[in-house]
C-alpha cells in the first residue's frame, strides 16, 4: 500500500508550533534582512500538525524491514540482532564526542579501548598484533595485500599473483587486483572444498597470497586447511583468512593456529554494529611474525612505565596510513562492548548455536531444495532452486515472495559456482519458532511453485512497490519531491 507524501497530506494553514504572542513591536523582516538575502520564493514546504508529521515517519518505519523487525537471513552478511546496550555506550558521550585532533593526553580512555580490543582480537584469531583503521571487511582486505606487496619487496622478492578460489567473495579478487597483483582462480572439488590438486597446479614462486575464507562462501570449513597451508608456505607465499565467515568459528579455531599469516576481520558482522545499507564497518587486520612489521601507522602502544598509551609512528617499514584519523572509532566500541558482555565462553557459545541453527533449517529445507554441497554446513548454506526452473520459477522469484511472508530475503545467485543460489545464514539469535516459521514459508512456495507459479512470478504481493528495476532502483533512486510534476 501506497503511503502518501508528506506535501500530498499538507493542509493550508496546519502548523505543528506554537509561539507565545509576541511581546516587542512587531517589525518587517525586509527592514531586518538585507534584499540580497531574503529568499522571498515559494519554498513549497508542506504544512502540517505535529501528529501528522509523527504519523508518517511511524508508518514509514513500519514499512522498513530491518533486523530489528524482521528475520533476516542474509547469507555472507551475518544480519544478526545487536544487543541494545552496545549502541548506548557507543553513544555515550565521552566516546561519541571525541574530535580526532583531541590531543592524546585528552583520550587516553579511547587509546586504551583500542589496546585492549587489539589484544582482545589477537587472542581470538592467534595473530601477533592488528591495525584497528581499515573501514571495512574489503578495506582490511586491501590493507593486507598491499603489506603483503610492501614484505615481498623488502625481501626482493618480485611474486605477481594472488591466487583466490572460486567460491570467493568478489571482493577478494577485486582488492587483489587493485593491488596490482594478477587474480588467478583456484577450482572448488565436488564437496565444494578446494581443490589440492588444482591448487597444486598454481603454486610456482609468482604466487604472493592465496586468500581463503573459512569456512567459505558455501558454509563449507575445509578439511585440508592444514595441508594447505603447508603447500603456501613451501612455496614461499603468505595464507590469508578473509575472516567474514569468523562467527562460525569463534572460541573454537583460531586462524592463527592452522596457519593463516595475515587476516582480517568483520567486526560489523560478527561483533555487533547495525551494517545494512552500506555502513558503518570496519576491516581489522592481523599479521603474524615478520608481516607485523609492515601494518599500517599509526599504531595505538602502551608506555609500560608509565600506564599510559599513545599513538606510535615508530615503524620504517609500515605501508603507512590506509585511512584518515583512526578508523571507524565508534564500530571498535561496540564491538568492545559486545566482547566484554558475552566474554569468553559466551563467544564460543555464540558459534555453536549460530551453527546448529544453520545446520537445522539446512535439514528442515532438505524437501524442498537441492543441496549441491550437502555439508555439513557451518553458519550458513546454499540451497539450490534449479529445480524450480522446470517450473518457470527462478531463486529472485522465491526470494520476492518470501516479502510476503514477512522475511526478508536471502542473498541470491552467489556464490557463483551454485545455480540458482539461495544462500541463507540464521544467525544464533533465532529462536527455533521463527525458523520454523521460516521453513513453513518455503514449504509454501514449494507448493505455489507447483501448483500457481504465477504467484512467485508477481511476487511480492503485500509490499507498497512490486517489481523495480534492480539497477535502475539502485543507481537512480527516485526520492526527491518536484513542486512541478505536483501542480
Ligand atoms: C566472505 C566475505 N568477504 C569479504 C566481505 C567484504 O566485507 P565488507 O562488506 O565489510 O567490505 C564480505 C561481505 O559481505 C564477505 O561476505
Amino acid at each position: 500500500m501506497k503511503t502518501d507524501i508528506l506535501f500530498d497530506v499538507s493542509s493550508p494553514g496546519r502548523k505543528g508550533y506554537s509561539l507565545p504572542p509576541l511581546d516587542v513591536p512587531e517589525r518587517d523582516l525586509r527592514d531586518l534582512i538585507p534584499p540580497d538575502m531574503l529568499n522571498e520564493a515559494d519554498n513549497h514546504l508542506p504544512e502540517l500538525s505535529e501528529l501528522d508529521v509523527m504519523r508518517h515517519f511511524v508508518l514509514l518505519s513500519n514499512k522498513n524491514f530491518s533486523v530489528d523487525s524482521h528475520f533476516y537471513p542474509l547469507g555472507s552478511c551475518t544480519m544478526k540482532y545487536n544487543p541494545k546496550v552496545n549502541e548506548e555506550i557507543a553513544r555515550l558521550r565521552g566516546f561519541a564526542e571525541i574530535h580526532p585532533y583531541t590531543p592524546q593526553e585528552h583520550v587516553q580512555g579511547a587509546l586504551e579501548l583500542l589496546w585492549m580490543l587489539e589484544k582482545i582480537f589477537v587472542e581470538i584469531t592467534g595473530m601477533d598484533r592488528f591495525t584497528l583503521q581499515p573501514a571495512a571487511g574489503a578495506h582490511g582486505e586491501l590493507t593486507a595485500l598491499l603489506m603483503t606487496r610492501a614484505y615481498f619487496a623488502h625481501k626482493g622478492e618480485k611474486r605477481t599473483t594472488i591466487l583466490v578460489p572460486d567460491s570467493a567473495h568478489g571482493t577478494n579478487p577485486a582488492s587483489a587486483s587493485m593491488s596490482g597483483f594478477k587474480v588467478v582462480q583456484v577450482a572448488s572439488n565436488e564437496k565444494g572444498h578446494v581443490d589440492c590438486a588444482d591448487l597444486e597446479k598454481h603454486l610456482s614462486g609468482d604466487v604472493a597470497c592465496l586468500m581463503m575464507t573459512n569456512p567459505n562462501t558455501l558454509g563449507l570449513f575445509e578439511p585440508d586447511i592444514l595441508k594447505i597451508a603447508a603447500m603456501i608456505h613451501q612455496c614461499g607465499g603468505i595464507l590469508y583468512y578473509d575472516g567474514a565467515n569468523l562467527n562460525a568459528t569463534l572460541g573454537i579455531v583460531r586462524p592463527g593456529d592452522v596457519g593463516f599469516d595475515l587476516v582480517h576481520l568483520n567486526p560489523h558482522k560478527t561483533f555487533s554494529t547495525p551494517h545494512g545499507g552500506g555502513g558503518p564497518g570496519a576491516g581489522p587486520v592481523g599479521a603474524k611474525g615478520e608481516l607485523m612489521k609492515f601494518l599500517p601507522l599509526p599504531q595505538v602502544r602502551k608506555n609500560e612505565a608509565g600506564g599510559t598509551y599513545f599513538l606510535s609512528y615508530d615503524e620504517p617499514l609500515s605501508i603507512g596510513r590506509v585511512r584518515a584519523f583512526y578508523g571507524n572509532f565508534l564500530v571498535l566500541v561496540r564491538a568492545f562492548a559486545y566482547l566484554m558482555s558475552v566474554g569468553k565462553e559466551g563467544l564460543r557459545e555464540i558459534s555453536e548455536v549460530a551453527v546448529l541453527n544453520a545446520r537445522y533449517l539446512m535439514k528442515a529445507l532438505a524437501p524442498y531444495f537441492h543441496f549441491p554441497y550437502p555439508g555439513p554446513c557451518m553458519h550458513e548454506f546454499v540451497a539450490s532452486a534449479k529445480d524450480y526452473k522446470t517450473r518457470g520459477v527462478k531463486a529472485l522469484d522465491i526470494a520476492k515472495r518470501l516479502l510476503d511472508f514477512g522475511f526478508h530475503a536471502p542473498t541470491v545467485y552467489f556464490p557463483l559456482i551454485v545455480e540458482e543460489a539461495l544462500m541463507v545464514e540464521p544467525t544464533e539469535t533465532e529462536s527455533k519458532k521463527t525458523l520454523d516459521g521460516f521453513v513453513e514459508a518455503l514449504k509454501k512456495i514449494h507448493g505455489e511453485s507447483r501448483e500457481n507459479p504465477e504467484i512467485l512470478l508477481k511476487a511480492p504481493h503485500a509490499m507498497p512497490v512490486r517489481r523495480l528495476d534492480d539497477v535502475t532502483a539502485a543507481r537512480k533512486p527516485d526520492l526527491r519531491w518536484n513542486p512541478d510534476e505536483h501542480h
